[in-house]
């Protein structure tokens, strides 16, 4: 989501005589784009920012700014912690820049974090800065209403709102036009995205059938869906169209219903559970990913254990797993106690992730024999003569390069793998 945020900012200042530039001793202006979904984001960014100050000593007209979560979140603060910075921008305010930095240029400090109701940046062609010209990702919606007891999006990020279809679809063939073969529409919670079209409504499924149908060789993807609002009719509709791509991603958070009460999940175990069974009924081979947070408020060691025993049943194929982190001004933060000792955060955190490795293999070496059809990204970072791509399962392959080039699919037979990637042929 930052990524595409970025890609919104870069095209509001390129109608302002800005350029971007891949060389930061020649920039006249740093934004650095924020998240602050745990502390340690947050800490890097200030660590960054020492880094600045040195370049700005030795060049005194070089601007610096502070976007995103993070501006969000700790405000005019910034400033006063932070003497190098000379604006903070909210991420509902990036069309503010140009008369922000105005003010800069005045010898002022620069500050929007003014939130929206409406803001999608919906007419706003972003200026693309992948690197492979094949993967590209577009946002639908912003914001989020979850309030999920842990979490400073909704704060930071501010109310879900969904994006004009019209405008979605239409980035998106221009991508493909451009030869990008695969795209990844990007909300908090995209099961929730809904569109008022005169009397009808379109809700997720409907406007994914839209993107699919731009092109049969357009791999279309999406992240990140709440098990809440997992229904059959999107796993139906993504069973009928072969390039809507075979990986679903469900943060779960924790395996325990106790756990997921706590968190403000509106989902138990079972439900859960359920939703897995339909994705393996309705999408067979796909595959199954997961966000997973360790020592919650209260986390006894049997509620670690459901979450383990939960990996195990659910087999997932991938997982993003963090130690809980609190959030100032998040229900966790006001109302419950971040009670679970560091140690046992860490263990319980290493446990997981030690169980995901060996899913992760498991998970690959299902796949040794078999042969998928592959979109080649570009050329492997550790031989000039292997490309690398991903199944339509979300899996890195590695294979050689022949006279293949990134945009074509090809299919590949696995022959070996890692826990984090195939090897093929
Ligand atoms: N501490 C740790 N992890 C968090 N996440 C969100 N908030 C926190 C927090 N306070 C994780 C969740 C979410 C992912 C994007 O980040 O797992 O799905
Ligand atoms: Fe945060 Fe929950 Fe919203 Fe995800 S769904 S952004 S975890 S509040």
């Amino acid at each position: 989501m930052n990524v595409v945020d970025s890609e919104v900012v870069a095209a509001i200042l390129q109608q302002h005589k800005y350029q971007v530039t891949e060389d930061i001793n020649e920039a006249d202006l740093i934004l650095v784009n924020t998240c602050s979904i745990r502390d340690n984001a947050e800490q890097r960014v200030r660590a960054r920012l020492r880094d600045f100050k040195k370049l700005k000593e030795q060049k005194r007209d070089l601007s610096v700014g502070v976007i995103g979560c993070m501006a969000e979140r700790v405000k005019e603060q910034l400033l006063e912690e932070e003497p190098v910075v000379d604006l903070v921008v909210g991420p509902d305010a990036y069309r503010d820049l140009p008369a922000l930095l105005q003010e800069v240029e005045s010898g002022q400090k620069g500050v929007n974090t003014i939130l929206s109701l409406e803001e999608t940046y919906g007419d706003i062609r972003p200026v693309r800065m992948d690197r492979n010209h094949v993967t590209s990702f577009v946002a639908i919606m912003r914001g989020c209403n979850n309030f999920c007891a842990y979490c400073v999006v909704p704060g930071t990020r501010g109310r879900e709102r969904s994006r004009d279809p019209e405008t979605i679809v239409r980035e998106a063939s221009e991508l493909f036009t451009k030869g990008y073969r695969e795209v990844t529409l990007l909300g908090q919670n995209v099961n929730s995205y809904r569109w008022k079209e005169g009397d009808s409504l379109l809700k997720f499924e409907k406007l994914l059938e839209r993107v699919s149908g731009i092109d049969p060789a357009f791999r279309v993807r999406f992240a990140t869906s709440h098990p809440k609002d997992m229904s059959d009719e999107l796993l139906k509709v993504i069973a009928q169209h072969p390039n809507l791509c075979r990986a679903i991603h469900l943060p779960v958070q924790s395996g325990s219903s106790t756990v997921l009460e706590r968190m403000k999940r509106r989902y138990t175990r079972e439900h859960y559970m359920d939703r897995i069974l339909a994705i393996r009924k309705y999408l067979p081979g796909a595959t199954i990913s997961t966000d997973i947070i360790a020592g919650f408020c209260g986390e006894t060691e049997e509620e670690h254990q459901e979450t383990l025993s939960l990996m195990r049943w659910a087999e997932y194929d991938f997982a993003y797993m963090f130690k809980y982190s609190e959030r100032p001004e998040t229900f966790a933060a006001e109302k419950l106690k971040d009670d679970v000792s560091e140690v046992d955060k860490t263990r319980r955190l290493s446990e997981i992730i030690a169980l995901q490795s060996k899913l992760s293999l498991e998970s690959k070496e299902r796949d040794v024999g078999q042969s998928f059809e592959v979109l080649v990204e570009g050329t492997s970072k550790k031989s000039e003569e292997q490309l690398y791509g991903r199944t339509s399962q979300n899996k890195v392959v590695v294979f050689p390069k022949k006279d293949l080039k990134p945009g074509n699919y090809t299919n590949i037979t696995i022959t070996n793998c890692t826990s984090a990637t195939l090897i093929g042929t």
